[in-house]
């Protein structure tokens, strides 16, 4: 798959096939993500991966729509140490994160982090040192679903030159 289409075939996968997924892919999904645009190149960000089954479950449960975690090969819980531009830095990396996935043939799922009221415990269940923030946490997996898109026509969001 070349780049574009693994940016246009993206989707949000909630339904994973029970095998694990290589190590050397996770790295190299990790490997993406520290390549990811950051601002003054602060690379403020920690990837804790975790894979044991008891692991998995214990995040899927603190989080609310994060239950199918307890399915996935691994979930990647993407931490920032909180400088100015942590989010849009842990954003990038968790984007680079979920386009790596696709273009090894796994599916992936954006799951809520910042902001989110179950955040510190999911920082102290990994064992996150203090001034860390959870940015995301990214359940990774063989696919069972392929879903649709639903997205905006860029007919309608386009705006040459102005608004
Ligand atoms: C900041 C952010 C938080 C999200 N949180 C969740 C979540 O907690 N649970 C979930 O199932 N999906 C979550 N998503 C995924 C979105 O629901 C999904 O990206 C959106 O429906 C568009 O679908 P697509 O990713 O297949 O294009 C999140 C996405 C973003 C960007």
């Amino acid at each position: 798959m070349d780049a574009i289409e693994v940016l246009k075939t993206r989707r949000s996968v909630r339904e994973f096939r029970s095998e694990p997924v290589p190590r050397k892919i996770i790295e190299d999904i990790i490997d993406c993500g520290r390549l990811a645009a950051t601002a003054n190149n602060l690379q403020p960000w920690e990837f804790v991966v975790a894979t044991e089954r008891e692991m998995l479950r214990r995040l899927a449960e603190i989080t609310d729509y994060g239950k199918f975690i307890a399915q996935a090969g691994a979930c990647v819980v993407v931490l920032c140490k909180e400088t100015k531009y942590y989010l849009e830095d842990g954003s990038a990396a968790t984007e680079n994160i979920l386009l790596a996935a696709r273009a090894h043939g796994l599916g992936a799922c954006w799951v809520a982090g910042d902001k989110k009221q179950y955040a510190a415990s999911v920082c102290s269940l990994v064992g996150a040192p203090r001034g860390y923030k959870l940015v995301s946490l990214i359940p990774i997996g063989y696919p069972v679903e392929t879903p649709e898109p639903i997205k905006r026509p860029v007919s309608e969001l386009l705006h040459w030159e102005k608004y």
